[in-house]
């Protein structure tokens, strides 16, 4: 049985708990939350001890890891915290902002000999599962183009909560593209003018990823809805010499809400339990997740070399990483 601690109670962290409510190896102890009355209101939900301070919850015997649930500006403080605590750490996406101090968190987990976990949960959807056996046993000859689509809107009041999709939803793409290509030589991005009434961040955004013989082209957007017969919602397709594969959020919904989603997207909420049983055969050394923190660390190169681009006016990121570390 491993015992959890969560830290950050807002939207995910719901869906996180659905998710570890179906596992019956982990076992939801305690919930810190900065809004005392949040935490207080899940603690009571969930059916868990409620902490007011946050330390306490870290240090507490009755859990072995936390999950770090909060918005990217605290992950890594919080999770450097608990790694020094002694405790396993999986942090939701963005891990981080800056790649130097995603590989310090994992080089401090190294040193206290715990595990720290991206939560990238597109990689553990169940059909990427497939995609990624197919690829890494060849399967689908020479890997030529990769397509990722994400078309779901998203209310301005549940928008705004957040910062860009670039940072929020293209770091998706970014990890999937790396568990499946590896790191691009060269990345071309860009945003639309957003479509928003007041908040200022971009709605739409976009990227292509060059392998030299292959190419990765992602599109995201909180802006529209797909209404087609065969909506894309969120799909991937992947394209080799010697066959296809493909991802799809649509192969199974339930009519309810799910997180920030009006929608339940089996494959989605599959991807959370799923990627919670690799966080547990991680810690018992069974499992090396199938994208790492140097996967985050990469990714979030890739973002913040996007935004500065785009912050100069530039849609190209990178023209040629020579070797250099992203
Ligand atoms: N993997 C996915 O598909 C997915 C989906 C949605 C959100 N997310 C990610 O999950 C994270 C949280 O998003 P959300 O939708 O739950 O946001 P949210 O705003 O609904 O919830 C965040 C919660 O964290 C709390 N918080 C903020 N700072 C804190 C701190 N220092 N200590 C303790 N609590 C703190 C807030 O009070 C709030 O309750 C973000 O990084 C987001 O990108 C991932």
């Amino acid at each position: 049985m491993l015992t959890v601690g969560i830290i950050g109670a807002g939207r995910v962290a719901d869906v996180h708990a659905h998710a570890i409510s179906e596992i019956p190896d982990i076992d939801m102890t305690g919930v810190f939350d900065i809004d005392a009355d949040r935490s207080q209101k899940r603690a009571v939900e969930w059916g868990v001890r409620h902490y007011d301070d946050v330390d306490e919850l870290i240090t507490s015997p009755d859990n072995q890891a936390l999950l770090v649930l909060t918005h990217v500006d605290s992950h890594l403080e919080i999770a450097n915290r608990a790694i020094a605590a002694g405790k396993h750490v999986f942090i939701e996406k963005p891990v981080g902002r800056n790649p130097a101090d995603i590989r310090a968190t994992a080089d401090l987990a190294a040193r206290h000999g715990v595990v720290a976990m991206p939560g990238h949960n597109y990689a553990y959807l169940p059909e990427f599962f497939r995609m990624k056996r197919l690829v890494d046993a060849g399967d689908l000859g020479e890997l030529r183009a990769l397509f990722i689509n994400y078309v779901i809107k998203h209310p301005e009041e549940v928008a705004k909560d957040y910062s860009g999709v670039m940072e929020e939803v293209m770091i998706h793409h970014t990890y999937l593209s790396l568990a499946l290509l590896g790191a691009p030589r060269r990345v071309i991005a860009g945003a639309t003018e957003n479509g928003w009434q007041h908040h200022t961040e971009e709605d739409q955004a976009w990227m292509t990823f060059d392998y030299g013989r292959a190419s990765a082209h992602g599109f995201c957007t909180f802006g529209v809805d797909d209404y087609s017969s065969s909506p894309w919602s969120f799909v991937v397709k992947l394209l080799g010499t010697e066959g296809t594969a493909t991802v799809d959020f649509r192969t199974a919904i339930f009519k309810r809400p799910l997180g920030t989603l009006n929608e339940a997207f089996v494959p989605y909420e599959e991807s959370y339990r799923n990627e919670l049983e690799s966080f547990a055969r991680a810690i018992e050394g069974r499992e090396i997740p199938i994208s790492s923190m140097e996967d985050a660390a990469v990714a979030a190169g890739v973002i913040a070399s996007a935004q500065q681009a785009r912050s100069e006016g530039r849609f190209v990121v990178r023209e040629d990483t020579g070797g250099t570390r992203w």
